[in-house]
This record gives structure tokens, sequence and C-alpha cells, in this order.
């Protein structure tokens, strides 16, 4: 055991003054503890650079004053009662710390960030949660298969540092993947690993966001995003949400730095922005020389008609940043993502990133470059597509079951939809916390699933269920229970 004592060899108080009182204060402190062994004084002369004579001298005092015993043949301790004069002297240590009111002043922290409220609802006996997948459909086995043949092949790469923009096989991978899957054609060089979109966005904003910059979000918007923005001290606008996602009539003319926006799945409403939006976007950004944020996060389930092309594969400008991740379809807790670049933001970013981590770790970077390369992945969205598909159809036909006519959006694409509740229904909040109470978690769009600028027409009257979650007789009963839940209910 090295024993924490720091000697300054420019200090006027001797080094065996020095030790002494280091020594005697880890033992009034109870850092070392009665009965603890202290270290044979030619290892303490050794670890501290100096003679072990100095050391034997501060061994012999502290020994004399009671701080130390020494056993014969066996070594020394600290003393297992220490002596009335010690704990004296260790009571004037204590009661010489700062009162209140004289408490050393410290500079203020300036962070204002918080995280997503939502805990999981562990009570819950269906929980229709937007953002959990379904952990038991893992991959288990193959990516087992995966990771050991991955670390057999390793040699020292497995503890190596690797680049900081991410390793180039999954950074080529996804390249390919992008250009079939989303219409994007880049460079492996654009590409960054990220642990999850969440970095993604922090290494975005620390490129571009200083106190005070306008940022554009669609209203409401992925909470983790605009939580983000104000961190940087950014500048919140909120842009208005219809039908066809972002409103891009509604963006301001000028000032606006940059836009997050959700074009596959509007977060949280579903909404799919058709390609003459799309276009339009572009248009503004590069009219205003705003960069924009493409949160492309759960695109890999589409289940109606062929993807559109991701605003990326769109943009001619330059100025579409794209984030991917592998949350949806592996699993959050990979904690793996991707940001790609415009080629002019390429160096910085890689910069950025570097001093936010230096990358991630060899063996996830190089089982998940290995499993997309072999097709594992590929055969592993098509099997998720396919269930959550099942699922999605199960929840629509089980709230047509037991409410009628509803009226939902984003049934599309994603992992969730939102419920349009009628005007005879009482607010989104209130069903929240009436479905809550029946062991039901369904949400409305506040803190914890969305983050809502307050003149939202959708903040009221509309319900997010998640159906990844849930296999098909777990959403069918779910949806009985809301239903005997809102029987009681009066409806005006
Ligand atoms: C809109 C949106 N973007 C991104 C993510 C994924 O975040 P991460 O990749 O950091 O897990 C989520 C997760 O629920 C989300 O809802």
């Amino acid at each position: 055991m090295a024993i924490p004592i720091v000697l300054d060899h420019g200090s006027p108080q001797s080094l065996q003054g020095q030790i002494f009182e280091q020594l005697r204060h880890l033992i009034l402190g109870g850092k070392l503890k009665p009965g603890t062994p202290i270290p044979a004084s030619r290892v303490l002369a050794e670890q501290l650079g100096t003679s072990r004579n100095t050391v034997l001298l501060v061994y012999d005092r502290l020994i004399a004053e009671g701080y130390l015993q020494a056993r014969k043949a066996i070594g020394t301790y600290v003393n297992l009662e220490l002596p009335e004069t010690c704990l004296a002297a260790a009571r004037r240590i204590a009661t010489s710390v700062p009162v209140e009111g004289e408490a050393v002043k410290r500079p203020i922290i300036p962070f204002i960030g918080q995280t997503q409220a939502k805990k999981p609802h562990q009570h819950l006996d269906f929980d229709f949660c937007p953002d959990r997948i379904d952990l038991d459909l893992f991959p288990h086995k193959i990516w087992r298969r995966f990771i050991n043949r991955t670390f057999a092949s390793s040699s020292t790469h497995f503890t190596e540092c690797c680049d900081p923009g991410g390793l180039l096989q999954l950074r080529e991978v996804i390249a390919d993947h992008l250009g079939i899957a989303r219409g994007i054609s880049v460079s492996s060089d654009q590409v960054i690993i990220t642990a999850g979109s969440q970095e993604g966005l922090n290494l975005a904003a620390r490129l571009l966001i200083k106190d005070g910059t306008l940022v554009a979000t669609e209203n409401p918007c992925y909470h983790g995003a605009a939580s983000l923005f104000q961190s940087y001290y950014a500048s919140l606008v909120p842009v208005a949400v219809d039908e066809a996602g972002l409103d891009v009539e509604q963006l301001p003319k000028e000032g606006v730095m940059l836009l997050y926006v959700t074009p596959s799945h509007q977060y949280p409403l579903g909404f799919t922005l058709p390609i003459e939006r799309r276009l339009k976007l572009l248009d503004w950004a590069r009219r205003c020389g705003a960069y924009i944020i493409e949160d492309d996060y759960d695109s890999d389930f589409r289940y109606r008609g062929s993807p559109l092309t991701a605003l990326m594969g769109l943009d001619d400008y330059g100025c579409v940043m794209y984030l991917g991740t592998f949350s949806k379809s592996m699993g959050a807790g990979l904690r793996l993502g991707y940001l790609v670049v415009p080629k002019a933001l390429m160096q910085a970013a890689r910069s950025a990133k570097a001093l936010l981590n230096n990358g991630h770790a060899w063996l996830d970077q190089a089982t998940m470059a290995e499993f997309i390369r072999s097709g594992a992945y590929g055969n592993h969205l098509r099997r998720m597509r396919h269930l959550y598909c099942k699922r999605r159809d199960c929840l629509v036909e089980a709230l047509r079951q037991h409410f009628g006519t509803v009226d939902l959006s984003g049934l599309e694409s994603g992992l969730h939809l939102a419920w349009h509740l009628p005007n005879n229904y009482p607010v989104a909040s209130e069903l929240q916390e009436l479905a809550l109470r029946h062991g039901v978690g369904i949400y409305s769009i506040g803190p914890g699933t969305a983050y809502d600028y307050g003149e939202c027409n959708y903040s009221a009257r509309t319900l997010i269920l998640g159906f990844s979650s849930l296999n098909e007789y777990q959403i069918r009963a779910g949806v009985r229970r809301i239903a005997d839940a809102f029987k009681g209910l009066r409806m005006n």
C-alpha cells in the first residue's frame, strides 16, 4: 500500500517534519484506521525518495507519542487505542474546519443542463414507453460469436487507443449502409463514431454554439436535444409542427445558426417531412447560412412505402449534419451511434471529438463493424422490422377495438405512435395519471417525453404510446386496462 504523502523539497519545514505531520493527519483524520499496518521504513523511504533513517526517526517519534505501535518481528501498526493526548489533537483539527458562513468561496458552476426526467416505471404492468425497445430481442448468441471472433483476432488492438473519430472499419460500413439505406453519399472520413446520438449532439453543439446562439427546434421536440442546447447557453427558437412535420414557412428568415429536426419520424408526433419541405428546408439553410442537425433516430423501422431520401442525401450545400444511432436497432446500452458531418467540418469535428473523449472501445466498434459487414445486422433489422410492424398493427387494432375511430399519427415508421384525443376527452396529462394509477404507462407531451415550449397545438390532447418493448399479448392487455381505467370518465 502506498501512503499518500507528498514532500515539498522547497519547503522550509524539514522532510522529517513533513512526513511526521502528514502521517499524523492521516491517522487523526481516520484515513489510516487503528490496526492498519504501516509500510516498512525501507519501503516508505524508497517511495518518498528519502533516506531510510529519516523515516525511522519519524516512526520512532510517532511510536513515542502513541500514534503507532511496533510489534516485534511483525511490523508497525496504527495504535488500536489512540491515547487521549492524540484524540485532543484530533478534536482541534476537526474544530478548525471553517464553520458555516465563513466557508471557502468557490466559483459558481455555470452548467445549466438537466437530464431527461423520465425514470423507468418498474412498478407498471404495461409500459408503452416511447424510448424503450424489447431487450429480449437482442441477438445474444450471434453477438457473442462475433465478440469472441473479434477478440481472438485482436492482438494488441484491444488495448491500443483508437482513432478518436472511430474505428475505420466501422466508419466504412456505416458510410456504405447510409448510401444504400438513406441515399447519403459520404466518405468514411465524414463519419464520427459517438456514444449514441447524445454525444453526436454534444459534438455538433460544441462546434456551433456559444452564448446566445439562436438554435431552432421543432415544437415539441426531443428533450435530450433541447436540454443539451440550453446547457451550451443557446437561445432556443420554437418552430411549429403540423401533420407534415416541421412547418418550414415558420422558420425565422435570419439569425438562426442551427436547426435540429427529425424529418423521418418527427419526435414525438411521428409525422414524416415530405420531399417538398425537405428541399425548402435546405434552401432556407443555404439562405440563412445555418446548419441543420438531422436526427434519424428510428428510420431503420419503416413499415409503409420506401423511405424518403434523408435530408443529408439531398444536401448540395454542405449544411446538414446527420445523427444516427444503434440505440433503437440494437440497444441503448451499447452506446454506439455516429455523427456524419459535411466535408468542411470534418477536421474541426474530429478535433472536438478527441477533446471530448479520444474515442471508443475497440472491441465494441470492431464487433459492430463485423456484424454489419457480414450481413447479420441487415438480417437483424429485417427481423425487428417485421416484429415491430406486427406490434404496431396490434396496438392500432386494440385501440380501435376499445375506442372506435382513433386519430393516430406516426404509423409509417418508428417505434411509437401519437394518439390525438377527441375534444370530449379529458386532457392527456390527466389520462396519463389515470392510466399510471392502473399500472399502465402512456405519455402526454411534457417533461420526460418531449420538450414542449408551451404554445404547441398538440400539447394538451396527444398521448404518446411506444409499442416496441411490449409483446402482442401485453399490448392487448395494456389497452384493455386503459379502456377499463377510462370507463368511469365523464366525456363532455
Ligand atoms: C429523438 C431521439 N433521438 C435520439 C435518441 C437516441 O439517443 P441515444 O442514441 O443517445 O441513445 C432518442 C432516444 O430515445 C430519441 O428519442
